[in-house]
């Protein structure tokens, strides 16, 4: 694997709307970022994503755009965008952007004129089809968002266009060149304007299976999941690697993607020096419990079921390529909140959870908060809840026989809305988020005990601990052993733990993490060798650490980082 320029680096995804509101309107905007990239900076981090600020009606929070060339008066104004990128080059950091080119919204400009004449040249931006008649669709696919993914065209009989998404998402037909040169100016556009790269929204999607048959159908309403599609369409690789040569290797330029669904056996076509992507986040763990039938059935894993999928991701990536390494995002609930125990949502299990994100191979990839522990939003409504995803997974919980509180107990758990209430700043009304009486997404309750402003005052705190990790990746003593050594699993017999070697030539790093509640003694391993030699504590979640004859006891949710070279 060659070495690139953000290996040794770490990244946080911003959730623009929910950042910084610096203009007092409720809602987190472009100088908000600007605002904070001294903080953000001072956790270690140099490589920011930030979700679409393009121009949009915001049914998907700005996964649909309407003008990928516009900032969403929102957000603030293309000059805004370009001091963004002018400071953050000046504390040597990078700005990567959300590149949604699966789907547009409804009301981009193309999609209007495609409406208007589905025949035409732009209808050929999109898929029309003719319904199967008696007003049926296609065929019986299921939108990610629930519904058809079909909606009829308005005043045509019996033609549809396709939706993977929400209907106000039509997908964009990649099977047209014209299309596709299109995307492609639009990147570079943007790589132009000093874009360092791009997060690479829902890719996998823009190759279809063309017939547009029927699958089985996997729930009462007769439709089947989109993924019974995406195992029978092939040939993606033709379009990612021409998307690739006609825009990321021109610029040196950092994309990674967001790809579910990969095939088995495939994932080094999407990685590595040749692959597809420069990084795939490594989304192994977001599936486990969850069921094809909706969130009100799918539970969560435990932690020697998260412990072994992460093995098995690393194992599988082996030194081919690197992937981005998170505990949550904004599609998923809080990761202390879903990967912890209950008894472990505390200090020292924050702690542990970012010092084992931290010590994977790959680059840490944070999301806003996580660096202060911010939890699941305790939902007592329905009503509270934005996200589109959230609110059909509701209806689809009340229509397997829920009740309403079953059903708000069951998406709560889930919601996406979870990881998008505003960053807490401070105990300040509002948390600081905002100076308006009412921001655009409620602040979660707990934030007068978990701010920022609290934390920068306490040395013990989760987020100096983060900073304390985000150094230790850049510190020439371990920066080649963190960023590249090998990644090496022992004592798995013992079921709450991690234990993992961290190797590179002349150096070896052992990481151990007590992911429970009760104590316990693990022998050091022999792979440490020298059975005498002394074990240097490089980084410890807790203030003391029990060493005896070469036995460590780990206190509940202790983690620390040996140097056992
Ligand atoms: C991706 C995004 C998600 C969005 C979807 C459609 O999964 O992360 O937020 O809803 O794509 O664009």
């Amino acid at each position: 694997m060659k070495k690139q320029w953000w290996h040794g680096r770490t990244a946080m995804q911003i959730y623009p709307k929910s950042f910084y509101d610096a203009n007092g309107d409720g809602t987190g905007d472009l100088r908000g970022i600007i605002e904070k990239l001294d903080y953000i900076k001072s956790i270690g981090v140099d490589i920011i994503w930030i979700s679409p600020i393009y121009r949009s009606p915001f049914v998907d929070q700005g996964y649909d755009i309407s003008d990928y060339y516009q900032i969403d008066p929102g957000f603030g104004t293309m000059e805004d965008m370009e001091e963004l990128l002018r400071e953050a080059k000046k504390r040597d950091m990078y700005i990567l952007m959300d590149l949604v080119v699966n789907h547009c919204s409804s009301e981009h400009a193309l999609f209007k004129k495609a409406l208007a004449d589905p025949e035409g040249e732009y209808g050929q931006y999109f898929y029309f089809r003719k319904g199967k008649g008696n007003g049926q669709p296609p065929c019986n696919w299921r939108a990610y968002f629930g519904g058809s993914v079909w909606e009829k065209v308005p005043g045509q009989d019996d033609l549809w266009y396709l939706h993977l998404f929400a209907k106000e998402q039509p997908d964009l037909n990649w099977e047209n060149p014209a299309l596709r040169r299109r995307v492609y100016d639009m990147i570079r556009w943007w790589l132009e304007k000093g874009l360092a790269g791009f997060r690479i929204d829902a890719i996998i999607n823009i190759k279809k299976d063309l017939s547009f048959r029927d699958y089985p159908a996997d729930r009462d309403d007769g439709m089947c999941s989109v993924h019974n599609m995406l195992k029978h369409a092939s040939g993606i690789g033709d379009f990612l690697l021409e998307m690739r040569h006609e825009t990321f290797d021109r610029y040196n330029a950092l994309a990674i993607a967001e790809a579910f669904d990969i095939k088995d056996g495939e994932l080094p076509l999407f990685v590595g020096d040749d692959g597809y992507f420069s990084s795939i986040f490594d989304f192994s763990t977001e599936g486990l419990c969850k069921s094809r039938r909706g969130y009100f059935a799918s539970g969560l894993p435990s932690v020697t079921e998260v412990r072994d999928t992460l093995y098995k991701s690393q194992a599988e990536m082996g030194d081919h390529g690197f992937f981005c390494n998170i505990i949550e995002n904004h599609d998923e609930p809080r990761g202390a909140s879903r990967y912890l125990p209950v008894s472990g949502q505390n200090d020292a299990g924050k702690k542990l959870l970012g010092l084992l994100m931290h010590m994977r191979r790959g680059m840490p990839f944070l999301y806003q908060g996580q660096e202060i522990g911010m939890m699941n939003y305790p939902f007592r409504n329905i009503d509270e809840i934005e996200d589109i995803g959230t609110l059909n997974e509701y209806r689809v919980a009340l229509a397997a026989g829920l009740s309403e509180d079953e059903a708000l107990a069951a998406v709560s758990l889930f919601s996406r809305d979870n990881a998008r209430t505003p960053v807490q700043w401070s105990d300040d009304p509002q948390a600081g988020f905002t100076t308006a009486d009412t921001p655009w997404f409620p602040v979660n309750p707990n934030y007068r005990e978990i701010n920022v402003r609290a934390q920068e005052k306490d040395p013990d705190s989760v987020l100096n601990f983060y900073r304390s990790l985000g150094a230790l990746r850049k510190d020439p003593a371990y920066a080649e052993t963190i960023v590249y050594g090998t990644f090496e699993p022992v004592l798995q017999e013992y079921s709450d733990l991690y234990a993992f070697f961290r190797r590179s030539a002349g150096k070896q790093l052992l990481v151990l993490g007590n992911m429970s509640e009760k104590e316990v003694t693990v022998p050091v391993p022999a792979e440490s060798g020298d059975p005498h030699k002394d074990l240097k504590v490089v980084l410890n979640n807790l203030k003391h650490l029990e060493i005896q004859k070469n036995r460590i006891t780990l206190a509940p949710w202790q983690g620390v980082i040996l140097d056992v070279t």
